[in-house]
């Protein structure tokens, strides 16, 4: 098992395709990454979202988890919109967010910090503080999605 994955890692070094670097092979690999992230995103996102509605028993533990996880995975998708011609293909990005990148980035940046003040708020467990907390990043979502994102 061990041999495998290291084998793997390698073929994937050697091809290129770790791309911690933000660096991509290719326009559909870089929409696929970001498209990757925000699945991941949601996911956690769900699943709190399930908590903080009633919908699903609240498991304290769970939830302090996924906000750590959704504070980590707020920083990897930015990198999949630097790469020329992603812009086009199988991708509900708005080309708004090339023509105003800065105001792009800022939004991101919004969604990281909101996510960190989440990942700390649940450590302290003030419920009150939590629930303000994951609203506000909630807004960051729509905040972006609203501008750069098609239906
Ligand atoms: C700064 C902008 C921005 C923020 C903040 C943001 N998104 Fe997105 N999101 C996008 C863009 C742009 C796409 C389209 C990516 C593509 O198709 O290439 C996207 C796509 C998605 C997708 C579809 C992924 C797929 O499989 O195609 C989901 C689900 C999603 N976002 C959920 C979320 C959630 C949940 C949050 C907040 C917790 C969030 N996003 C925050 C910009 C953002």
């Amino acid at each position: 098992m061990k041999r495998t994955c290291f084998a793997l890692a390698l073929t994937l070094a050697s091809t290129g395709a770790l791309a911690a670097d933000g660096a991509f092979n290719s326009a559909e690999d870089a929409i696929d990454y970001r498209q990757a992230a925000f699945g991941l995103i949601k996911e956690n996102f769900s699943d709190m979202w399930a908590m903080m509605k009633d919908k699903k028993p609240m498991d304290e533990k769970a939830f302090a988890q996924r906000a750590q996880h959704l504070a980590l995975l707020a920083q990897i998708p930015f990198t999949g919109f630097d790469v020329a011609g992603s812009d086009k293909g199988d991708t509900s990005a708005l080309p708004a967010i090339w023509q105003k990148r800065d105001e792009f980035d800022a939004k991101a940046s919004q969604f990281q910090l909101a996510t960190e003040r989440l990942a700390q708020v649940t450590q302290s467990g003030d419920a009150g503080d939590i629930k303000k907390a994951f609203g506000a990043v909630g807004k960051t979502c729509k905040g972006c999605h609203d501008n750069f994102k098609a239906e």
